[in-house]
C-alpha cells in the first residue's frame, strides 16, 4: 500500500516511525515545509520523496493519504484533497477548528466514496481498548470521570498551538479525545455541556510578535448525555509529576471501572511503567487489578502507549477490506463540537446546549 504523509512534524513523524513497522505499507511521499522537519522525517522514511505540495503528494498514485498538519490548515487540505481525487484519507483531530467549518466539510465528504477516518489515536490505547472491552461489569453506567493532569503544552513548528485562532482552543485541540471516549463509552450523544476553565500558570511569560498565549491550562467540563449519564473532563497541565497522566473511571449499578495510564516521566521507572484496568464491584470488595503491556517497539515509536500502531492497523484492515472507518467524520466533528461547547461556556460562564443531529450549539437560556 502506497502511503503519502501531509505534514511531517511531531505527529506526523511518529505516523512515520509505526507505518515503518508494517510490511504491507511503504510511505512514498512526503510534504513538508520546515527544513529541520524534512531532515529528521528523512532519517525515518529515506526512500520516501519530499513533495513541494499536496497535488505533488496525491501525484504519486497513493492508497492512503495521511494529515498531521496544524489544526487551522485541516479544513481547507481536506477539501482540497477531496477535490483532487478519490484517494481515502486519515486526518488527525481535530478535524475542524470552528463551528462553522463543519456543514462545509459534511457535505464534500459525503459526496465522496472512499473513507475520511479521523485520527482519534486514544480509542486506540491497549489500556483504553480493554477498559471498553470489559465496560459491561459496571452494569447499567451512570458516571464517566475523565482525568488528565499532565505536562503544558509542547513548543510546535511556528508556534501555531499558543493561539486559540490557530488551534481551536484546548478543549478542541487536546480534549476532542476524551470527549470521543465518552461518547464511546456511554453508548450516547450530548446534549448540554456547563464547563469552567482558566489559563492560571502556564504561558504567561511568552510572547509572540508581542501578543501573549491565550492558551487555557485547566479547567472541568460536565457533559449531560441523551440516556441520563453525566460525564466530567478534569484538565490540567501543570501536574506533569503525577504518575497516571490519564485515569478514566466509570461507575454504574453493579461497580466501578477504571483506567489509568502512566504518564512520560512514569514510564522511564519500570516499576511505575504498566497501564492498569481495575474493576471494583460493589460487593463482595475485592479491586480486580488487570495490569496492561505494551511491546517496547511501540513505545519507541511514539508517545501515545501504542495507539497510534493499532489505529494504523485497523485503518490497513479497513482499506483492505472496504469497511466503513472506525472512527468517522462525524465521530470527529462531534468531539469538536463538543470541545467547541466547553470553550464557549467558559467564556460565557453559562451552560451550551448541543443539538446533535443539526451539529449546532446554543446558549442555555
Ligand atoms: N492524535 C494525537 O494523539 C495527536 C498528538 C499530537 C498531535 N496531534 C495532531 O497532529 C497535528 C500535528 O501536530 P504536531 O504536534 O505534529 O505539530 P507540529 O507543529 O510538530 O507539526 C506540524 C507540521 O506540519 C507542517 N506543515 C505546516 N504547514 C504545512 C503544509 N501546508 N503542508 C505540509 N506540512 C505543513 C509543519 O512544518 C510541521 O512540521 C495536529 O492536528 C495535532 O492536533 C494529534
Amino acid at each position: 500500500m502506497r502511503y503519502g504523509l501531509l505534514g511531517a512534524g511531531m505527529m506526523g513523524r511518529e505516523h512515520l516511525r509505526n507505518l515503518a513497522l508494517f510490511e504491507d505499507i511503504e510511505v512514498v511521499g512526503f510534504c513538508e515545509p520546515d527544513r529541520g522537519m524534512q531532515e529528521q522525517a528523512r532519517s525515518i522514511a529515506p526512500d520516501a520523496q519530499l513533495v513541494s505540495d499536496l497535488p505533488a503528494l496525491l501525484n504519486l498514485e497513493l492508497d492512503a493519504l495521511v494529515i498531521a498538519t496544524p489544526n487551522y490548515q485541516h479544513v481547507d487540505q481536506l477539501m482540497a484533497a477531496i477535490e483532487l481525487c478519490d484517494v481515502p484519507i486519515l486526518i488527525e483531530k481535530p478535524v475542524v477548528t470552528r463551528l462553522e467549518h463543519i456543514a462545509r466539510i459534511r457535505s464534500a465528504v459525503a459526496a465522496r466514496s472512499r473513507q475520511v477516518w479521523v485520527g482519534m489515536e486514544y480509542r486506540f490505547m491497549p489500556a483504553l481498548a480493554t477498559f471498553a472491552n470489559v465496560i459491561h461489569q459496571v452494569g447499567v453506567p451512570a458516571m464517566l470521570n475523565i482525568r488528565e493532569h499532565r505536562y503544558p503544552f509542547l513548543k510546535k513548528v511556528n508556534d501555531w498551538n499558543r493561539f486559540n485562532r490557530f488551534s481551536g482552543g484546548t478543549f478542541v485541540e487536546k480534549c476532542c479525545h476524551f470527549f470521543d471516549l465518552m461518547r464511546l463509552f456511554l453508548d450516547s450523544e450530548p446534549v448540554r455541556v456547563f464547563a469552567s476553565g482558566g489559563q492560571d500558570v502556564n504561558h504567561l511569560d511568552e510572547r509572540y510578535d508581542g501578543e501573549q498565549p491565550d492558551i487555557l491550562d485547566n479547567g472541568f467540563v460536565t457533559v449531560e448525555f441523551e440516556n441520563g449519564c453525566r460525564a466530567m473532563l478534569d484538565l490540567c497541565m501543570f501536574a506533569e509529576g503525577v504518575k497516571y497522566e490519564q485515569e478514566v473511571s466509570l461507575v454504574g449499578d453493579k461497580g466501578r471501572l477504571d483506567c489509568q495510564i502512566p504518564g512520560p516521566l512514569a514510564m522511564k521507572n519500570a516499576a511505575d511503567a504498566r497501564a492498569q484496568v481495575v474493576f471494583s464491584p460493589r460487593r463482595p470488595y475485592g479491586p480486580q487489578i488487570d495490569s496492561v503491556e505494551v511491546g517496547e517497539d511501540l513505545l519507541r515509536a511514539g508517545a501515545h502507549q501504542g495507539a497510534t500502531f493499532y489505529q494504523h492497523q485497523a485503518f490497513l484492515t479497513s482499506l483492505q477490506s472496504g469497511s466503513a472507518p472506525m472512527v468517522s467524520l462525524d465521530d470527529g466533528l462531534k468531539a469538536v463540537l463538543i470541545g467547541l461547547a466547553a470553550q464557549a461556556s467558559i467564556s460565557a460562564h453559562q451552560a451550551i446546549e448541543i443539538d446533535i443531529q443539526k451539529f449546532k450549539l446554543r446558549p442555555l437560556s
